[in-house]
């Protein structure tokens, strides 16, 4: 029996994502030995560059683990001297024709598995899965292709690029990333709730009074404007991140662990979603604003964007789930560009204990009883629950204090970057992190009537300073529903 071997060609390998997240993925695998003993990885862009530059290029962007700085650089020289490059033309089909020989060449007398990973704009996915698949397929192994988002702007353009795809490709040799679903604590949502007695029980509207999927950002979309007055928020942030971890997190219980169980669970917890109206959605755009003498530009102010762009930066949007487990229990998200910090985190708040035996200790504000749980997928990895204390102490006063799991104090280790654990499971051919053709279907079209209407219109969003909490439209969405945003600055000890 041939030995394997995997070629790994990055399309679009001088662009920011592949110098920021795919090739320090790689590196890392190779680190951690999680990817075959034998691999070749090949850079493919229009800049010409020899195989030197190239490696001269990726070194600057490699790092090694904190835990693990020693014999570091050996192991680096070792995976450059892995790495190739080749220069051509997206849509040229002779130019993968070369690409495919030099690949033969590194493979020789191996059974060769590959996989393209396409770090590049969506108007060409379609040119380079074509010259890809005709003219540099393995003949002896597996072929697959990751594409990042956009997948489409709608369930329309959606639709017509997973045609023009299957022309090329079948569905199993398409692998979808939400780097979202890469990682820790998202992977760690189903170990949470399927494996812990005293969390699944209560995963229903029985004891959850509402959810909250918050994503947000110090930043503002610098130079990146371009891409982003194309899609906004909604569909950059909310159709897929948060709209991939609400499915998770509601989903029934797959049958087992594999792939196609929990992409079927995942889809028909989508399919039972209510479509998004209007009048469930606010949008919001930052605005210029100065603060503390430095001064801090508006969305419209980047040179990239159109000038009077009413592309949102900012949205927030309250989504049910039609189904018996989560009748009437509203799902609020909230996304947002240059706000005041950076988080992305889900929020279970549960329901009053009925006949609270201590309700006068609360006043007459039985919410600040609430119980609630709070995965912070991002900065500082934590899981806590907030509960009902007695404050020790002769006198009868209760405290709201948090059991934590602080991810840095009870695993002191670097956490693997989302793109590693992906681009591992994309080698091994595990689909459970991938979004699957029908699961993208049913996001769209849970999303695509309002971005028309908004769209259709002209609906303006309500302007917000730059590092701000956002626009207020958001808690008056939020009380229509019965809902106060978790305060994410009141958290004491977390
Ligand atoms: C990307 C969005 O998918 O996710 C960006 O296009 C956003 O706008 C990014 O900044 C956030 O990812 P992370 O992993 O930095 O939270």
């Amino acid at each position: 029996e041939l030995e394997s071997t995997v070629s790994i060609t990055v399309v679009g390998a001088s662009g920011d994502l592949a110098k920021k997240k795919i090739f320090p993925a790689l590196f890392a695998l190779f680190y951690e030995d999680c990817i075959p003993q034998h691999f070749t990885i090949f850079g493919y862009a229009r800049t010409r560059l020899t195989d030197e530059e190239m490696r001269n290029m990726i070194s600057k962007t490699l790092a090694c683990r904190i835990d693990k700085r020693a014999n570091c650089s050996d192991k680096m020289e070792q995976f450059l001297q892995r790495c190739f490059y080749h220069s051509g033309e997206y849509g040229l089909e002779e130019n993968f024709s070369e690409l495919d020989r030099k690949l033969k060449e590194q493979e020789v007398g191996r059974l060769a598995n590959r996989l393209f990973y396409l770090s590049i704009p969506p108007n060409i996915f379609v040119d380079v899965v074509r010259c890809a698949s005709r003219s540099a397929s393995s003949p002896t192994g597996w072929t697959r292709v990751i594409v990042e988002k956009p997948f489409g702007r709608d369930s329309q353009s959606s639709a017509e690029l997973t045609q023009s795809l299957k022309q090329y490709l079948t569905e199993d040799q398409i692998f979808r990333i939400d780097h979202y679903l890469g990682k820790e604590l998202v992977e760690n949502l189903s170990v949470l709730r399927f494996s812990n007695l005293v969390f699944e029980p209560l995963w229903s509207r029985q004891f959850i009074r509402n959810v909250q999927l918050i994503f947000s950002e110090d930043f503002g979309t610098e130079g990146r404007g371009g891409y982003f007055d194309n899609y906004g928020i909604i569909r950059d942030i909310m159709q897929n991140h948060l709209l991939q971890i609400l499915a998770l997190f509601a989903m029934e219980t797959p049958v087992s662990l594999a792939a196609e169980d929990i992409r079927n669970e995942k889809v028909k917890v989508l399919r039972s979603m209510r479509v998004l109206q209007l009048d469930d959605v606010v949008v919001g755009q930052y605005k210029g604003h100065t603060k503390g003498g430095r001064s801090y530009p508006a969305y419209v102010d980047d040179p990239t964007v159109p000038k009077g762009s009413l592309t949102p930066t900012f949205a927030a949007a309250a989504l049910f789930i039609d189904n018996a487990r989560w009748d009437g229990v509203p799902f609020l998200m909230k996304a947002g560009k240059a706000l005041h910090t950076g988080r992305a985190e889900i929020r279970v708040q549960f329901r009053h204990v009925p006949g609270n035996l201590y309700k006068r200790n609360f006043g007459s504000d039985l919410d600040k009883a609430t119980n609630e749980l709070v995965i912070r997928v991002q900065p500082d990895e934590a899981i806590y629950l907030k509960i009902n204390n007695k404050v020790p102490g002769l006198n009868m006063r209760l405290d709201r204090s948090n059991l934590n799991l602080l991810y840095a104090a009870r695993y002191p280790i670097e956490i693997p970057d989302a793109y590693e654990r992906l681009l591992m499971d994309a080698i091994e051919g595990e689909r459970r992190l991938f979004i699957r053709s029908d699961e993208l279907d049913a996001a769209w079209a849970i999303f695509t009537p309002v971005l028309k209407e908004l769209e259709e219109k002209r609906i303006a969003p309500e302007l917000y300073p730059y590092g701000s909490r956002g626009p207020v439209g958001a808690y008056y969405l939020a009380a229509k529903h019965n809902v106060r945003w978790g305060d994410l600055s009141s958290d004491n000890n977390s």
